[in-house]
């Protein structure tokens, strides 16, 4: 019986087989103008576009947010592909004579790329003087034209994986992808309840507040807790997040005195915020019985400051050496800091080199070792074993240690 179906098994996929190669010798080399599948894959996945700013307004005192819409050029417009609240989108910036990328998590809801003008939005803090945040700051209008590609990272919502009570841990301009969820939901798009807990200096610092609180006022779903590290006129939660302050606003946690609290119900923790805030968080995560399953963090780029970077040499701060860099035929030969990343580097000496996390994990900068000494971060270092063994590094989280001589892709 067995043996019956399995002849008959192999009697269909041999027709199958002969059909196919029919249908392959009898097809046109041109690919056809009119194919839904490629259509659907350029939909989803369009690489780099152009889009224009259409808006740009005050987010806090040190922060603005920059609405983009499709641009049209020679016919063609750009658009907006669908993506979830946290995603990013990857900016291709050309500042005086360095060729940079930067991601910027997109702080409006999913939903704005269905109404009658597709939008997306982000929102940049610039607190202090940074490369990128000055530009669009000081360059960046309504009318501006900017190259980008979207979406990209596992930073969402997912209700087959994640709890339907979710608590946010936010800081600085971490608050970012939560201001997306937080719309997402108000806009009926996520069925999911979400607390935010978003940690700022002072009240000044809080970016997308009014954004925020006008949510909070009109969606059930949404409740926003402000903590003021250093604010002596706040009147509500003051300090750090700390696990008291978590177990306080969290009713997927047992209370301090052990009862559990009636509401009680599972539980997804999501970050987002500086270094320094994440290791508070992850201590009290662990302190607090929370799984990896049911904490999930932002990427994270590497700290600015190398000391926060456990093992760092620090004989090495303030040294500097030359980096041979290999492109297909083309040999240059750059000066790099021993305490900046590979790819800071090249973006100062214009060499492009294409960054998407900048913390090590995903791979878009994936460069070869030829020769000379570098210390990778051990706070990201996505590479695979293999990779390792063949002098594979990620530009954005290694550090020249000597003179190297290493092999880029041509972008
Ligand atoms: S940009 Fe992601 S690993 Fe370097």
């Amino acid at each position: 019986m067995k043996i019956k179906g399995f002849l008959k098994d192999v009697g269909g996929a041999s027709r199958v087989t002969k059909m196919r190669k029919a249908l392959i010798e009898n097809a046109s080399p041109v690919p056809h103008p009119q194919d839904p599948i490629r259509e659907l894959a350029d939909a989803l996945h369009p690489g780099k576009q152009k889009f224009v700013v259409t808006q740009v307004r005050e987010a806090s005192p040190t922060a603005r947010t920059f609405r983009f819409e499709p641009f049209e050029e020679n016919g063609v417009r750009s658009h907006i592909p669908p993506f979830q609240s946290g995603q990013y989108v990857n900016f291709y910036l050309t500042i005086g004579t360095s060729t940079v990328t930067r991601a910027y998590s997109i702080s409006s809801a999913p939903s704005s790329v269905r109404g009658e003008k597709p939008f997306f939005e982000i929102t940049i803090r610039r607190n202090v003087s940074y490369f990128v945040p000055d530009y669009f700051f000081k360059e960046v209008k309504e009318g501006s034209v900017l190259t980008a590609a979207l979406p990209f990272s596992q930073f969402y919502y997912e209700p087959l994986r994640d709890a339907e009570n979710v608590v946010a841990l936010a800081g600085g301009s971490g608050i970012t992808p939560f201001v997306s969820m937080a719309k997402e939901i108000a806009a009926g798009g996520l069925d999911c309840d979400l607390t935010i807990l978003y940690g700022s200096v002072k009240h000044t610092d809080i970016v997308c507040g009014d954004e925020l609180a006008e949510i909070a006022k009109t969606c059930p779903r949404v409740r926003v807790v402000h903590v003021m590290s250093d604010d002596p006129e706040w009147q509500g939660e003051k300090g750090f997040i700390t696990t008291d302050l978590i177990r306080k606003y969290s009713c997927g946690i047992p209370a301090a005195s052990g009862e559990q609290p009636e509401d009680m119900v599972d539980t997804t923790y999501m970050f987002c915020g500086p270094w320094a805030m994440y290791r508070v968080v992850r201590a009290s995560m662990e302190e607090l019985g929370v799984g990896p399953r049911r904490f999930r963090h932002d990427v994270m780029q590497q700290p600015s400051n190398v000391k926060q970077i456990p093992g760092f040499p620090e004989d090495q701060i303030g040294k500097r050496y030359q980096i041979t860099v290999v492109r297909g035929v083309q040999e240059d030969v750059i000066g790099a800091a021993a305490d900046e990343p590979v790819a800071v580097a090249l973006e100062r000496s214009a060499i492009p080199v294409d960054t998407h996390c900048r913390g090590g994990e995903c791979g878009y900068c994936r460069s070869q070792l030829l020769n000379g000494d570098i210390f990778v971060s051990p706070l990201g270092d996505g590479r695979r074993a293999m990779d390792k063994e063949m002098g594979w590094f990620h530009a954005c989280s290694a550090y020249p240690m000597s003179d190297l001589t290493i092999k880029i892709p041509i972008l």
